[in-house]
């Protein structure tokens, strides 16, 4: 293979833009640039051939830098059509060495926009290793478990001997899939079997992929094992909570500029991710309301300020709404329908059937029209305009840049420690889904507290004897919610 060939990226003369960010978001990254420190000799990703499907921002460029630097090989795609940042993705193609005549970096499939069959190829092609024995990845990491799904699906239907037609699809992404597996399994081919044999476990990004996996092992039908890294107390503590209160609004603005302060907002769920972004909107002085399914959160918010009520009370009301549920079917055609005039409407979890889009799109002499890209206006035919971000995919990342370095710092350094886990210890991980051990989190966390002047106080053997710890940890039992 020609390495000059081996990438598909927006704009190769982005890489320079792009190297410098990567620079300025390797200070802010103490964590991943110390762990590189810590591992440069020992080189324990050595061997590694790591498929990555995740966002592909300059924060995870300076992931993918760090896997090298541990001996790893890397292919990337990004897990979102529109979250791809260009100069990172064409720095990363280029390489810290390359130039844009010259690219020696990591071959990365990914650009801003891809249409959902270009998405799907992007991700087979990181899937897709050439000159290797099953030519496939050793590990995957992952964020919303899509390269998982790939891999798992093929081997399904190769088990059955065959493909389900296109043409019974339920979604247009489901047909893209469907697609995919009928081109790449042929009568008796045994590639996706193949590729998954070789494949010594996933560490997975996100909430959304990580209830993906325990289905798969609940159904017997989990092929590796799996460390869920969204439940790291540095991960979703953190990324999910502190990560959305930044990066919300972050979309927001950019997308509408419009005034916060004095609206009414909704934000649909009260998880970390609903917690992050009801603070943030908080901040800029808006009226949050919450609509929650389970009490115990529910009664968070209430005790936290917030007004609880259903949807229904409120759609007509807010200005705002924001979905965080990584549920489905959360905002339906008929809620926009009862909405303000210029209302904004945009979601942040993972998948986009949060915000009944489909629906939204039938609703007879709706009109939809582009103020830029990711912001669309839709007309109703009484006249009322809505405002939605990102055709309902995660606006933070769709609208903005998603979260910034430092939290991703630790999402990223719980990923590194948790892919040299699973592909230097096969043996201590049977196949199942395992969480990052409590020991690794509290390193994590102690990685990022010099660079905010935190000093911490030591803990005296008698203290540590009386509470039943270790002088060095861990400090909590798992059952500690933090
Ligand atoms: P979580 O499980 O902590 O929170 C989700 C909340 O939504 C739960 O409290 C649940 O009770 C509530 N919920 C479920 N159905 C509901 C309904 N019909 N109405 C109202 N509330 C409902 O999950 P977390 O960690 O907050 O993640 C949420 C989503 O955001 C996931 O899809 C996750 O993958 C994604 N995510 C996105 C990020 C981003 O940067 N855009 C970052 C981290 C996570």
């Amino acid at each position: 293979v020609d390495n000059r060939q081996d990438f598909k990226v927006a704009d190769l003369s982005l890489a320079d833009f792009g190297r410098k960010e990567i620079t300025l978001a390797e200070h802010e990254m103490p964590g991943l640039m110390s762990i590189r420190k810590e591992y440069a000799a020992a080189q324990p990703l050595a061997g590694a051939r790591v498929t990555g499907s995740l966002h592909m921002t300059v924060q995870t460029a300076v992931l993918i830098e760090t896997l090298v630097a541990l001996g790893a090989e890397v292919r990337w795609a990004s897990c979102n059509i529109f979250s791809t940042q260009d100069h990172a993705a064409a720095a990363i193609a280029v390489g810290p060495n390359g130039t844009p005549d010259n690219p020696q970096g990591v071959p990365v499939f990914a650009w801003k926009g891809e249409t959902l069959d270009e998405y799907w190829w992007c991700t087979e092609q990181a899937l897709t290793w050439p000159n290797t024995p099953t030519g496939g990845p050793n590990m995957i990491l992952d964020d919303g478990g899509d390269a998982t799904l790939l891999v798992h699906k093929g081997v399904e239907y190769e088990k059955d001997g065959k493909v389900p037609s296109a043409d019974t699809a339920e979604s247009d992404e489901h047909r893209v899939v469907l697609e995919l597996l009928n081109r790449t399994i042929t009568d008796g081919s045994q590639k996706w079997t193949q590729l998954a044999s070789e494949i010594r476990g996933v560490t997975e990004e996100t909430t959304t992929g990580v209830h993906r996996l325990y289905e798969m092992h609940r159904d017997g039908t989990l092929l590796f094992p799996a460390i869920n890294v969204n439940d790291a107390v540095t991960k979703s503590k953190f990324d999910n909570k502190y990560g959305c209160r930044h990066s919300l609004i972050d979309g927001i603005n950019r997308a509408t500029d419009v005034l916060i302060g004095g609206k009414t907002a909704v934000v649909c769920g009260y998880g970390d991710v609903g917690k992050g972004c009801a603070e943030s909107l908080r901040g800029q002085g808006a009226r949050v309301i919450i609509t929650e399914i389970d009490p115990i959160c529910a009664l968070q918010a209430a005790m936290d300020g917030y007004q609880v009520a259903t949807l229904d009370e409120v759609v007509d009301k807010a200005d705002i709404f924001v979905t965080t549920t990584g549920n489905k079917d959360i905002i339906m055609a008929s809620d926009m329908a009862k909405m303000k005039h210029q209302a904004i409407v945009g979601n942040i979890g993972h998948f986009d059937n949060e915000i009944d889009m489909a629906g939204l799109a039938q609703i007879p002499g709706i009109v939809k029209d582009e103020v830029k890209p990711q912001v669309h206006t839709w007309k109703f035919p009484d006249g009322k305009v809505l405002i939605v971000l990102s055709e309902g995919r995660l606006l933070n990342l769709g609208n903005a840049t998603g979260h910034p370095s430092f939290v991703m710092s630790n999402s990223f350094a719980d990923q590194t420690l948790a892919q040299i886990e699973l592909f230097t210890k096969p043996d201590e991980y049977p196949t199942d889904v395992y969480v990052l051990p409590k020991h690794l989190d509290e390193k994590v966390a102690r990685l990022h507290l010099d660079a905010l002047g935190v000093k911490l106080t030591t803990l005296r053997p008698e203290q540590a004897a009386y509470i039943g710890v270790e002088v060095d940890g861990p400090y909590k039992s798992d059952h500690y919610r933090y």
